[in-house]
């Protein structure tokens, strides 16, 4: 079975077996079914670099719905099944003037899979308006409910992807949103200066979304077009002490203070810094609008496109002596 489709890179590898379920129950019966069989969970597959076929069964998520489970009179409570598209279910929140998760639109990928890596983008993540997440155990097959504290939440992190790492199946998502007095927030890059070329003074929540939309649709490529995982790297966080040296350095070097200790320096710089922005090797290549972003011009394979990546770690490092990490999970 052909996972091309079902892989925003757009990689070329085959599952030894493959199956979607559309529900809970149904999900419940395959694991059962199959439990001393080797499985591997796949969601919206946006966030993932297929480097060898799968031998194992290939279980796709694809539960779908979203419902109110609960409203005051300043909040509500969403609950979206693991398999809805996370770009859809933003707009129909935003369509029901349901604040919250406007900075995050146009992320590619599944709700059931946001909470594993806390998404974010443009000063929002995940775990700023996340409640809980459904999953089931995939050994016993027990659904356990994971509160917001117990996600671990941390900069492209959860407990789903350390201490429980491929023991759960996440099912559905809640998220608590705002029905008035939304927190409309246009602090980060470009949102402001979007709105103002359009002459938007007090935007609504429609009008960041969109703002988010042109920004992400001028720099980052879209997956239907050229295969891509988002950013391949995550922004490290490196040492003040370490920082402060390496600055010496390169003074142009930009930064952001993560703590006391810490700063975060934008991989994209970084990587672009080394020459690589808009660079191809055959079918792989780093994006020329945004560096973090590795992409497959056509017929690349999983190994091709992970040089690259190695290509960029090890230029980076030896350029600046930071040490930049994978964010997409290779396979
Ligand atoms: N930069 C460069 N060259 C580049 C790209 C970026 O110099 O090619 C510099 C920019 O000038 C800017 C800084 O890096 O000063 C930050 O750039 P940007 O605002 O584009 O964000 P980013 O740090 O590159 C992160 C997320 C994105 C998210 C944006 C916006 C990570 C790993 N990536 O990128 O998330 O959309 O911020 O919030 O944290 C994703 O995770 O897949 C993703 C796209």
């Amino acid at each position: 079975f052909s996972l091309k489709n079902y892989n925003t890179f757009g990689i070329e590898a085959k599952a030894r077996q493959f199956v979607a379920v559309h529900s809970v129950a149904e999900l419940k019966t395959v694991l059962k079914e199959h439990q001393n069989e080797k499985k591997f969970i796949l969601g919206g597959g946006s966030n993932m670099l297929l480097t060898k076929d799968i031998e194992a069964l290939v279980i796709h998520i694809d539960l779908k719905g979203k419902k109110i489970i609960k409203e005051d009179d300043d909040f509500v409570w969403i609950e979206g099944q693991a398999g809805e598209n996370w770009h859809k279910f933003v707009l129909w929140n935003i369509d029901q003037n349901f604040g919250g998760l406007e900075n995050m639109s146009l992320i590619p990928g599944n709700v059931g899979t946001t909470p594993v890596q806390n998404i974010g983008a443009y000063g929002a993540e995940i775990k700023d308006t996340f409640v809980s997440c459904e999953a089931i155990h995939i050994a016993t097959q027990e659904m356990k409910t994971f509160t917001n504290a117990e996600c671990n939440f941390g900069y492209r992190e959860s407990i789903f992807k350390h201490e429980v790492k491929d023991q759960y199946i996440i099912t559905s998502v809640v998220f608590k949103l705002t029905k008035r007095n939304h927190k409309i927030n246009t602090s980060y890059g470009d949102i402001l200066g979007e709105l103002t070329q359009k002459g938007i003074e007090n935007p609504g929540l429609k009008d960041v979304s969109n703002a988010v939309i042109a920004i992400r649709q001028s720099k980052l490529p879209d997956p239907k077009e050229l295969g891509n995982s988002g950013s391949f790297f995550k922004n490290p966080i490196v040492l003040k002490v370490d920082f402060e040296k390496i600055h010496q350095k390169f003074p142009e070097m930009k930064f952001y203070d993560v703590s006391a200790t810490e700063v975060k320096v934008p991989a994209g710089w970084l990587i672009e810094q080394a020459g690589f922005k808009g660079k191809r090797f055959g079918d792989a290549g780093v994006h020329k609008n945004q560096a973090l972003v590795i992409v497959n011009y056509g017929n690349a394979t999983g190994q091709e496109i992970l040089e690259v990546s190695k290509k960029v770690q090890q230029t980076v490092f030896e350029t600046f002596g930071i040490q930049i990490e994978a964010e997409v999970n290779i396979i």
